[in-house]
């Protein structure tokens, strides 16, 4: 196995950072407590994660102040020390809305998240030390905190890939879900007790059913945030709550109410006919 490969999964095992990374979750938990916030931190408003896009800003802003520190000449130097300073001005909401998507993650991914954080936190000391320095005219200390402050946060960028594409942190957990395209019988309605989520099967996806008067409403039942379980979820206001986290979809379309979920869940058309439930992918 790779060192890198090694470090990471040793950082994957380290309980020691469960004593950190604990109380910090459960702040994160309690400071998005309100809707409106923990929309805006995840993404909810833009229909995925915002934190990746964030990133983007210290990130380009630091590389580009390094590119003119390397190739640019003394007329570049007021230049670079504006990107440095923009990347720790942005730096800040990238960490709000890095810290409560991290808040939704347990064990593993919370301690690779934890060194993560403190990663992109030496970072951010680091360029800002070097903004401070060139502001008093001294380029060069201030060049090689950047650069040391580049390569805490190329490690720590890492890390963040590690969670997205290797662990899943992020990503919709339904992408590779291929809905029936022809009604499929998937229960008798009498089966279906109202205002109680039922999963069945449509092919090969796990739906939840949820019957309300004389209307069926029909979702994948793997929550896209993260695959919690919505058929072991609660009917809120014509919405079903996910069970691990507390995102809440409209059962009329799987519109997103309640982050952390940034994308709505995938939904069925619904055909009742001669007692069976019947559902289809629904029209795009
Ligand atoms: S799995 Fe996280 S809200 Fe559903």
């Amino acid at each position: 196995m790779a060192l890198k490969q090694r470090i990471i999964r040793w950082f994957e095992g380290a309980e020691a950072l469960d004593r950190l990374s604990r109380p910090l979750a459960k702040v994160a938990a309690r400071a998005g407590g309100p809707t409106p916030v923990k929309n805006s931190l995840s993404g909810t408003w833009l229909g995925h994660p915002l934190h990746p896009m964030l990133t983007d800003v210290p990130i380009g802003a630091w590389i580009a102040a390094a590119a003119l520190d390397i190739a640019g000449s003394p007329s570049s130097d007021n230049a670079a020390k504006g990107l440095v300073g923009l990347g720790v001005l942005a730096a800040a909401p990238t960490a709000l809305s890095g810290w409560s998507d991290w808040s939704d993650t347990y064990g593993p991914e919370q301690r690779v998240g934890v060194v993560h954080a403190l990663g992109n936190l030496a970072a951010v000391v680091l360029q800002s030390a070097s903004y401070l320095l060139r502001r008093r005219g001294r380029h060069r200390q201030g060049i090689l905190l950047s650069m040391a402050g580049l390569g805490a946060m190329g490690g720590a960028a890492y890390l963040g890939g590690h969670l997205s594409f290797i662990r899943g942190v992020g990503v919709n957990h339904t992408a590779f879900e291929t809905m029936v395209e022809d009604w499929t019988d998937v229960a008798a309605l009498a089966d279906l007790a109202s205002d109680k989520p039922m999963r069945a099967s449509a092919g090969a996806v796990p739906v939840v059913l949820v019957r309300q008067g004389d209307e069926v409403h029909a979702l994948s039942a793997t929550c896209v945030h993260a695959g919690g379980p919505l058929d072991e979820g609660e009917l809120v206001d014509g919405c079903l709550r996910c069970p691990w986290h507390g995102s809440i979809f409209r059962l009329s379309d799987g519109s997103v109410v309640r982050a952390p979920a940034t994308t709505a869940q995938p939904s069925l058309q619904v055909r009742l006919e001669a007692g069976r439930v019947l559902v289809r992918r629904a029209a795009t």
